[in-house]
């Protein structure tokens, strides 16, 4: 078994085009209410749809970035790292390749719903600077809790 402070974040790589089976794959790891391979298969057939896998050669699949695009907002719907490859900064620097590509695609805002519990995600959005603007009564189901909006503004160069 590798340790996984063997890798520099510089070996990490973004596979862009994955299957709605290996999606799945990686989601039932980090999710506990996961998506089926036929939401995957559903999603992925929509044009504002995208999903990503990171990849560390030798290793295999350590995250996971699902998201829709409707210039200028762009929807984080499902995020998520291995659970043996947390508290390493991939979950950061996938929002941070996002950010980038949002960028370059007219996008002014960043959004999504956390549960409010999830503590480990709030502080990651709360670091890039995600602002809460809302809430929603019960909107997960498993665990039951609310869901806060939170939302980022992308600075353009002028
Ligand atoms: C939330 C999640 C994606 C974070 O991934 P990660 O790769 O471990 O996060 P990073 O290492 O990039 O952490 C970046 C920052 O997030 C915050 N953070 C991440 N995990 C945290 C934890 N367990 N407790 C507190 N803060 C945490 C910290 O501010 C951290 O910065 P720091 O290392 O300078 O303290 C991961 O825990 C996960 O996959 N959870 C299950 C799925 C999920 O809940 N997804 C989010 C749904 S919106």
């Amino acid at each position: 078994m590798i340790a996984s402070s063997d890798y520099p974040l510089s070996d990490v790589q973004i596979y862009l085009q994955p299957s709605a089976k290996e999606m799945r794959e990686m989601d039932f790891l980090c999710f506990t209410s996961p998506w089926n391979e036929q939401d995957y298969r559903e999603m992925q057939k929509q044009p504002a749809y995208n999903n990503w896998l990171l990849e560390i050669p030798d290793v295999g699949t350590v995250g996971m970035l699902a998201f829709q695009s409707v210039p200028p907002e762009l929807e984080i719907l499902r995020l998520g790292v291995h659970p043996d490859w947390r508290k390493r900064g991939l979950a950061e620097f996938m929002l941070e390749q996002l950010e980038i590509l949002a960028k370059s695609d007219r996008i002014e805002s960043l959004w999504l719903e956390v549960h409010r519990a999830n503590k480990s995600a709030i502080t990651l959005y709360s670091k890039l600077a995600y602002k809460e603007t809302g809430s929603r009564k019960n909107y997960f189901r498993n665990p039951l809790g609310d869901a806060l909006l939170l939302k980022k503004l992308l600075k353009h160069d002028a």
